[in-house]
């Protein structure tokens, strides 16, 4: 190997190590050193500094670097909901977005659900900064949209009172006991008939990926291994009852997009 060569993947090879420090100290490692502060646990506790930080929010959210998360599935997966957004008659009803997202998920989504008709969106989240960064994201449509601070394990919502509920990569991120919870906060607020689309990663089929993905929840995002068995969300759901489920996953069986409608 050449001296340039020898450069090159040096180069390629101290990237990739600082992205990936970069995302441990933003992500688990906040939460690591949050755990051993002596400070009280609160309801936020589990949302990483990337999601709170109004310049790390700035900062990552660049298509690119969450189509590359998402290995190249984002447009895919966004695509299926917005079809599924787009099957619906939302004339005078309300869709709910439980929990902001990087990346153009909340546009693609806000616009198919004005098309649709719909009378308002809601779009909760528990951190204020998300939801101001996602109102600068919306232009136009910021007017046809309730921006609400809310938490999707204990929501403000009452019963009933949405079409359509959209969750995206939330569930992962939530610690296992409050996983079910959000699920059914979602349950609790759509009228019948309605829809809850969830997308999330999902147990690869090649083994692979599967070992790349272990080790990728292992390092960085422990809460989601567990959506691979014992909180696989269409087992909760299933478990739970009063729901018709639909799962389609993408990439060898990496995510999943659960369309579930309440009976
Ligand atoms: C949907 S998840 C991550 C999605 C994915 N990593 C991405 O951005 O494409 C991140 C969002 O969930 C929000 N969040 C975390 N826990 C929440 C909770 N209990 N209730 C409502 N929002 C929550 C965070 O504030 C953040 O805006």
């Amino acid at each position: 190997m050449n001296t340039w060569m020898v450069s090159g993947v040096s180069a390629i090879f101290f990237l990739l190590v600082s992205t990936g420090l970069f995302f441990f100290v933003v992500t688990r490692g906040a939460l690591v050193l949050r755990g051993l502060s002596s400070g009280s646990q609160s309801e936020k506790s589990h949302v990483y500094p990337i999601y709170s930080n109004m310049r790390l929010i700035k900062l990552v959210d660049f298509q690119p670097i969450i189509s590359t998360i998402l290995l190249f599935q984002y447009h895919r997966l966004v695509s299926k909901i917005v079809s599924e957004l787009k099957q619906l008659d939302l004339g005078n009803k309300k869709v709910l977005i439980t929990s902001c997202a990087f990346g153009n998920v909340i546009p693609r989504v806000v616009k198919a659900a004005v098309q649709a008709g719909v009378e308002r969106v809601l779009i909760a989240d528990i951190i204020h900064n998300e939801l101001i960064h996602t109102k600068s994201k919306l232009g136009d449509f910021s007017g046809k949209v309730d921006f609400i601070e809310d938490n999707a394990t204990s929501m403000k919502q009452g019963d009933g009172v949405v079409a359509a509920n959209v969750i995206f990569f939330l569930l992962h991120e939530l610690p296992h006991h409050l996983k079910g919870q959000a699920l059914s906060e979602a349950g609790r607020m759509l009228a019948p008939g309605g829809k809850l689309l969830l997308a999330e990663f999902h147990r690869p089929e090649l083994w692979v990926l599967r070992a790349l993905s272990w080790t990728y929840f292992k390092v960085f995002e422990p809460l989601g291994l567990a959506l691979w068995d014992t909180h696989d969300p269409l087992s909760c759901l299933e478990n739970m009852g009063g729901w018709t489920c639909e799962r389609t996953t993408y990439f060898f069986g990496n995510f999943q997009i659960i369309t579930a409608t309440k009976q």
